[in-house]
């Protein structure tokens, strides 16, 4: 079959297509699925990178097949799977080997597709959408009233954040490097939009002194410190990506000093840990997207050719939007 695999770490160069690698067979509790669309993420960047090499949370090493995210049909079914038949539309995360025409997926972690949902939005939305999920409900608890501050606000999280707390009655702030993504957080229902330079000053000065009650984090190094002193007394940091590295050096008692202030370095894996989880979440997040509460920002449609191409693009910070793979090019081209 065709598969994006690395066999070392390294540049976007290293994410080479194959044409001859072996259908997998699905283990027990596994199924074998055609695979339509793959998402394509930064943690695909960072698997491919090495970054992952010593993590428990994420066990792919090279040599393997990229790609953490998919949509596709169940072929078959291992042994001792029986909430899934053949045929069910599904989607999943966290299970590795997508970037191929077929891939063995855990049946836990499949999560059913409904029909107003196209292979496409599905992939794009099932990790991202997911993160959004737990961040905003589980981990940050927003409600009427609440302010909060987003990172990286026309990334593909940051557009789903800003929503999923607008929608929960939070006041949104949303930080972004250039003009055009600041205009697509505010397109997103961001409050008030800010560049990085400065931004706790700003947001201070719009709170009355007062600080937002969340910051979501995902940059760690260029911004985690600043977030500190834009949160208010008490407040929680979210820090839930490093794309611009990770901070080291921080001492708790730095906690203190900005105000007894609550640091969390959440992950989706611990917050996706059954089947019946999986669902619910999948489930909302699909939900908000066919009843128009929920947008996902799909980026012009690639194939597996272009895989190399959309890593350098994550990496130089010039992507908006998600981009997902058609397998079958001529899924591709018919949606172009
Ligand atoms: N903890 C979890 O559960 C969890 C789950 C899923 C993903 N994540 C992590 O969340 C982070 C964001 O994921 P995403 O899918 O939203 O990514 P994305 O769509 O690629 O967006 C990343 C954004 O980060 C900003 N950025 C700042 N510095 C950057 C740099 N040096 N290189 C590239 N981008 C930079 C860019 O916006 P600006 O140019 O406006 O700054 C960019 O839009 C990643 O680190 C990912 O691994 C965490």
């Amino acid at each position: 079959m065709r598969a994006i695999t690395i066999d070392r770490y390294g540049g976007p160069e290293v994410a080479q297509l194959r044409s001859d690698v072996p259908v997998p067979a699905p283990a027990p509790g596994e199924v074998l699925v055609q695979v339509v669309c793959a998402g394509v993420n930064f943690m695909d960047v960072h698997t491919r990178q090495g970054k992952y090499r010593d993590s428990r949370t994420y066990p792919p090493r090279a040599p393997c097949t990229l790609g953490m995210e998919g949509a596709g049909v169940v072929l078959a079914l291992g042994e001792g799977v029986t909430h899934l038949a053949v045929g069910d539309r599904v989607a999943w995360c966290i299970a590795w080997g997508s970037y191929a025409q077929y891939a063995c997926v855990p049946a836990w972690q499949a999560a059913r597709i409904p029909e107003a949902i196209g292979f496409d939005l599905a992939a794009a939305a099932m990790f991202q959408g997911c993160t959004a999920h737990y961040l905003v409900h589980d981990v940050a608890r927003l409600a009427p009233g609440h302010s909060c501050l987003v990172h990286a606000g026309s990334g593909s999280i940051g557009q789903l954040l800003i929503q999923t707390a607008k929608r929960l009655g939070a006041t949104v702030f949303a930080t972004a490097s250039t003009p055009h993504k600041r205009a697509v957080a505010a397109q997103r229902g961001a409050d008030r939009t800010l560049a990085y330079e400065g931004f706790a000053d700003a947001v201070r000065a719009a709170t009355g002194g007062r600080g937002v009650d969340v910051v979501f984090d995902s940059l760690g190094k260029a911004t985690l410190r600043e977030s500190l002193r834009a949160a208010r007394t008490r407040g929680l940091i979210v820090n839930y990506g490093n794309v611009s590295g990770s901070v080291s050096d921080l001492d708790p008692i730095e906690l203190g000093e900005a105000g007894s202030l609550l640091l969390t370095r959440p992950r989706l894996a611990d917050h996706m840990t059954d089947a019946a989880t999986i669902q619910r979440r999948a489930d909302a997040v699909f939900w908000a997207i066919a009843a128009g509460h929920l947008s996902v920002d799909l980026a012009e449609p690639c194939t597996l050719d272009d895989v190399q191409r959309v890593h350098a693009r994550i990496e130089a910070r010039a992507q908006v939007g998600k981009s997902v793979v058609w397998i079958d090019a001529r899924d591709a081209l018919a949606r172009a």
